[in-house]
């Protein structure tokens, strides 16, 4: 069977995983982890890969681990993406996904954190990137939390971010606008470096280079 993005969404598990970790990040007082944020997530990822030229299919695959990579969060941060591969799996062999197709986007799903994770596949790459990359304002959950929590300040400050695939010179670059009367870009790389490293590997497994550009300054 083919399974797409629209038959996860609508799954009655998946909507409520989804919105299990959100409340739980939310009580442990992490940034946006909900609809937003997957869903954001599964369409860069998507495109990342249409961008690049792989299969369509290969992109849809990516969209869907977009889309479910954080569910582990309904169970525990710790260990939350091999957590989410494990939920998502036996929702994935009910709707009659071919196995390969389940292990390639469990294998996406289990690498995305940035502290055991690594780029295993193009759909782990593409996640990873789309993942790492989401940080803008809409993610803070309380102005207030900005004067205390470098996440929350961060993402406060964070204006604009859009990642630019560009298929000719195979080059990924991920432009940041920062409110420096915010943060610091300092306090920037204080949290995102690891994940920029990460991204960086990611877009050496697509064949393409990485580059990071704060406030149309090159910075990576
Ligand atoms: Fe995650
Ligand atoms: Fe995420």
């Amino acid at each position: 069977m083919t399974v797409r993005l629209e038959d996860i969404q609508k799954h009655p598990f998946v909507e409520a995983f989804i919105c299990q970790a959100d409340a739980n990040l939310a009580a442990l007082g992490y940034t946006e982890h909900g609809k937003r944020h997957v869903g954001l997530v599964s369409s860069i990822a998507r495109n990342i890969l249409r961008r690049l030229s792989y299969p369509e299919r290969t992109a849809e695959l990516a969209a869907i681990a977009g889309y479910v990579h954080d569910i582990g969060n309904s169970v525990s941060r710790v260990h939350h993406g091999p957590i989410a591969a494990l939920l998502i799996a036996p929702i994935l062999q009910e709707l009659q996904m071919p196995p390969h197709e389940i292990a390639q986007v469990l294998s996406a799903v289990g690498n995305h954190e940035e502290e055991t994770g690594h780029p295993v596949n193009e759909v782990a790459a593409a996640l990873i990137l789309a993942d790492k990359s989401d940080v803008h304002r809409t993610r803070t959950r309380s102005k207030e939390l900005i004067d205390f929590d470098i996440h929350d300040r961060v993402n406060y400050a964070a204006v604009r971010s859009f990642l630019d695939v560009s298929d000719a010179e195979r080059i990924i670059s991920l432009n940041v606008t920062i409110d420096t009367a915010i943060c610091p870009i300092m306090e920037y790389f204080e949290i995102f470096l690891q994940r920029m490293l990460m991204c960086r590997r990611a877009a050496e497994f697509l064949e393409c280079e990485f580059k990071l550009t704060i406030n149309e300054t090159h910075l990576l």
